[in-house]
């Protein structure tokens, strides 16, 4: 959880926005105050994902394998993180929503555009693109993903659409396909 004692984020008079006279510095400090008692009564509490204990790698497509960061219940957002040992295609697909990604280790991309990612690099898809993405060999991507994406045949057709919930349904099969007890905790 975020820290919600003023000592431990105010430390002097520097660190505010407001310094002036007149009683604005104890304006902002009652602020701050009120603030951080709302965090604690209506935010959300942090998040610790333990990459051994609380996800797991597991199949997906052709040699793609897949690891859930979050199943964001509220937005329909998901975090999974993608990665293949031989370089592997995943077909054209359109965005209804925004895509960020991070890139773990490359080379990836979508063969409509000029470039190929490289560890480090950060991707933003935007809602009605539509590319054909390509995993090279020992590439791995984190991908934060809002909305649904509809894959196409190799003529175009719709082929399938997935969205947050896929994503869920497909982690609980494997859950159930292999006895593991599905994590809860992935749901936040
Ligand atoms: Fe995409």
């Amino acid at each position: 959880m975020a820290p919600t004692s003023l000592e431990n984020t105010v430390h002097s008079d520097s660190v505010l926005p407001l310094n002036g006279k007149g009683g604005v510095t104890e304006q902002v400090k009652e602020n701050e105050k009120i603030e951080l008692k709302l965090a604690d009564e209506y935010g959300a509490p942090d998040s610790y994902l333990d990459a051994e204990k609380d996800t797991l790698w597991y199949h997906w497509v052709g040699s793609i394998y897949r690891k859930p960061l979050r199943f964001e219940a509220k937005s329909g957002k998901y975090v999974i993180v993608l990665k293949t040992e031989p370089h592997a295609d995943l077909g054209k697909h359109r965005h209804r929503g925004e895509v960020q990604a991070y890139t773990v280790s490359g080379p990836w991309g979508y063969q409509e555009y000029d470039w190929t990612a490289k560890a480090g690099d950060y991707i933003v898809e935007n809602p009605g693109t539509i590319h054909t993405l390509y995993m090279g060999a020992g590439s791995e991507v984190v991908f934060m993903v809002f909305g649904s994406i509809e894959f196409f045949n190799d003529d175009d057709s719709l082929r399938e659409i997935m969205d947050g919930f896929s994503f869920w349904r497909m982690y609980l099969e494997h859950c159930e396909k292999h006895g593991i007890t599905p994590n809860k905790k992935l749901w936040y």
